[in-house]
């Protein structure tokens, strides 16, 4: 049954009635005998206000969207990655087998997070940081912002849910313009970890920093306590709680980082330079759970960075900043069989790419791959010890 939030079944109001009156009752009668008779009202008043509040409070019954907690996500704060087909432990029906993300699609748009002839101009009004951009994001994917120092990846980013606002332009997420009504919406189903996790990270212990999301959510403590678990689990860092993040390496702060924003369980998850700072295991394990965040529970994923390598394996498309604008969009192997387009922002074509341009030089028939199995696979294929 839907119940309105706040309201308490008329049947418990009698329960509430028969058994908690009688005792209250007595002890204000208790109390008269004791006091005089002017602070007597003022007493009762207070004493059945007060376990009213405590019973009410008790029972309120959460609505999707209400803030106190995330229904609407259909939370489930036993999911797990690799079980894609975790249940709804609330119990209000949302068990859409991806973990937390919300099945309406009717926004009136395709795009889960979509920006429309985007400006920015930073206060000093001498920097055009985003310069006309129009980016937009179907639910589900895995978008890679690739550009050099400056073209303006942190500066979109900030934009996607909220922290700057347009000069001029339209932000939409799942076809909503930003407002100061829906900002709470929209940093629930939008997280972003910042490039700089000192940015993001303040509180004294590692899992008071990991449960400030949740709690501003208006989660209840135990579900907070399994968010943190959860979270911590996923960026390796069980066993960290307590320990002040202050004193951590800069890559353990940057996973204390992303385990702030996954214990929010965000529909989208915008990384700004995830990799920056970690050690390669580190930084493959990163890039592996996003994967399996993505593919297992349908987590749309941006993420901005120049590690050039990183890409192949991860984007399904690739959007080119250069100067504040979009320069180019497409596949990895569209995107790297442009050499115009990679000269004119300043990076470089991944190793891979470069060894096959350069076997292609040496005069060997081999085809444009861009990962190491594939290359293998088709340098294999020249040889003719595969076919
Ligand atoms: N707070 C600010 N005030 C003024 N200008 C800024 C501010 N932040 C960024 N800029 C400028 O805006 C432009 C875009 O910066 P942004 O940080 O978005 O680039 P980026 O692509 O994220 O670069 P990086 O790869 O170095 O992180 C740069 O020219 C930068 O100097
Ligand atoms: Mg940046």
């Amino acid at each position: 049954m839907h119940i309105p939030d706040g309201l308490i079944p008329f049947s418990q109001y009698i329960l509430y009635w028969l058994f908690i009156f009688p005792p209250v009752y007595l002890s204000l009668r208790w109390a008269r005998q004791q006091m005089d008779e002017v602070k007597m009202p003022l007493l009762a008043v207070l004493a059945v206000g007060l376990v009213f509040m405590k019973f009410a409070r008790k029972n309120r019954v959460v609505t999707p969207g209400s803030d106190a907690g995330d229904a609407s996500i259909g939370d489930d704060d036993n999911s797990n990655i690799n079980n894609s087909s975790s249940s709804d432990s609330n119990g209000n029906g949302n068990d859409n087998g991806n973990g937390w993300l919300s099945e309406e699609r009717d926004w009136g748009t395709p795009y889960i997070v979509e920006t429309r002839d985007l400006t920015h101009i930073y206060h000093s009004g001498t920097t055009t940081a985003l310069d006309g951009i129009n980016f937009s994001v179907n639910p589900g994917e895995r978008v890679v912002l690739l550009g050099a120092n400056g073209a303006g990846k942190s500066t979109l980013f900030k934009h996607l849910n909220g922290i700057l606002k347009p000069t001029s332009g339209q932000v939409l997420v799942k076809g909503q313009p930003i407002t100061t009504s829906n900002i709470k919406d929209v940093r629930k189903t939008v997280g972003v970890v910042f490039q700089n996790p000192d940015d993001q990270i303040f509180s004294p212990t590692v899992a008071q920093d990991v449960a400030f999301g949740p709690i501003n959510l208006g989660l209840p403590p135990d579900r907070v306590e399994s968010r943190v678990k959860w979270a911590l689990e996923m960026v390796r860092l069980t066993g960290y709680e307590e320990r002040a993040p202050h004193h951590l390496s800069g890559g353990e702060k940057k996973r204390v980082a992303i385990a702030g924003i996954l214990a929010m369980k965000p529909e989208v998850l915008i990384l700004d330079e995830p990799t920056t700072g970690l050690d390669p295991g580190a930084a493959v394990r990163l890039m592996r759970l996003i994967m399996e965040m993505n593919k297992n529970l349908g987590i749309t994923m941006i993420i901005a960075t120049h590690e050039v390598d990183l890409v192949p394996e991860f984007a399904q498309r690739v959007c080119v900043m250069s100067g504040g604008k979009i320069i180019g969009e497409g596949t990895p192997m569209e995107i790297f069989g442009r050499t115009d387009l990679i000269a004119k922002t300043h990076l470089r074509l991944p190793v891979v790419a470069q060894l096959m341009t350069k076997l292609k030089e040496a005069g060997l028939d081999v085809a444009m791959e861009l990962t190491v199995d594939e290359a293998r696979d088709e340098i294999l294929r020249v040889a003719g010890r595969r076919e």
